[in-house]
């Protein structure tokens, strides 16, 4: 008896010093400790045993009970370190890793541009409106003083979609709309996507303006002046100076095209200017009588002025840009650059 009682024990010593998983060591309990096991068994076996020997080896049964049980626990607790220790290592962080930094995106440089056309007529008390890119002959073109078949038609290659609507040229037809509803004074910018069929460096088929308008009684050419150099300086700095060189559009009266003094040389003369020291920014003028009229405005009463511009002109000549399409095709080495 005793020396089956010594091979459960070294079979369960050894048995157990291979074992590498909680499973195994399950097993292991079952094999020896467990209802059917080989200590339960040799507990079972006492009754064989004669009784005056049955203290001591009843004794030495249960200090194998025992010392299995502790055995078991040792192991539990050693295997249950090292599954921690595993996952530990395999879920280190290398805390010295530099993070990825998430791209956090940046607002368009035509937008810039525009946000800061806004703020600057907005706090000279314009408001900013808007109007349909969808158009009508009529407000397009002949209630700004261009009847059809005019050749005043040809300034702009106009994409018609039928004989009477057209994707607007220009800004100016929401002059009319508000005019339409409103009485004077009127006060507005008007920012927003026109078309043309025009493409190269300079040219997109669909680029934005800014509009302006103001009506009320006793406006002057002086307004006009006053105003788009009050711009012009906030747009461009201080030092900024403008000039009005005589044009012609057919619903101003007169028409001026309005140059700053080049923002890169500041007037002596680059290329960007082309050696004329001014660059061409904006078309302008006195709101032609004609249009006025139309809205039904008393001319007697009331006069105004206009002006409009390319927002992709202003945002190149202030950025140094020199190819039109890079606004359009969402190159973000092109974009991050706009912070
Ligand atoms: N609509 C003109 C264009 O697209 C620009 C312009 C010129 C607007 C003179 C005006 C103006 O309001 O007075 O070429």
């Amino acid at each position: 008896m005793e020396a089956r009682i010594q091979s459960v024990k070294s079979s369960a010593v050894e048995e157990c010093s291979k074992i590498e998983s909680l499973a195994q060591l399950q097993q292991l309990w079952v094999k020896y400790l467990g209802k059917k096991g080989e200590v339960t068994q040799l507990l079972r076996s006492m009754g064989s045993i004669p009784a005056d020997q049955r203290p001591v080896v009843g004794q030495m049964v249960n200090q194998l009970k025992v010392e299995l049980e502790q055995l078991y626990e040792q192991k539990e607790a050693e295997l249950e370190k090292q599954i921690q220790q595993k996952r530990l290592q395999e879920e280190a962080l290398d805390i010295t890793l530099p993070g990825r930094k998430p791209k956090i995106g940046s607002l368009h440089p035509l937008t810039l541009v525009l946000n800061e056309i806004k703020q600057i007529f907005i706090s000279m008390g314009y408001q900013a409106v808007e109007g349909p890119e969808i158009e009508l002959d009529y407000y397009n073109f002949e209630a700004l003083n261009i009847p059809k078949d005019h050749p005043a038609r040809d300034m702009q290659d106009t994409f018609y979609i039928t004989e009477d609507f057209l994707l607007r040229s220009h800004t100016s037809p929401v002059q009319i709309h508000v005019m339409e509803r409103q009485d004077p004074p009127v006060r507005i910018i008007v920012p927003g996507k026109v078309y043309r069929a025009d493409s190269d460096l300079t040219h997109s088929p669909m680029f934005h303006q800014v509009e302006g308008l103001l009506v009320d009684a006793g406006i002057t050419f002086a307004d006009l002046k006053g105003t788009l150099e009050a711009f012009a300086k906030a747009m461009f700095g201080p030092e900024t100076r403008i000039r009005f060189r005589p044009s012609y559009f057919p619903f101003t009266e007169p028409s001026a095209e309005v140059d700053v003094s080049c923002i890169i040389c500041r007037g002596t003369g680059c290329k960007v200017c082309s050696n004329t020291g001014w660059l061409e920014i904006l078309g302008s003028g006195m709101v032609d009588p004609r249009v006025l009229e139309k809205v039904g405005y008393d001319t007697e009463k009331v006069s105004g002025l206009a002006f409009g511009m390319g927002i992709e002109r202003v945002a190149m000549l202030k950025y140094g840009i020199n190819d039109i399409r890079l606004f359009f095709t969402n190159d973000q080495r092109f974009l991050h650059q706009f912070k």
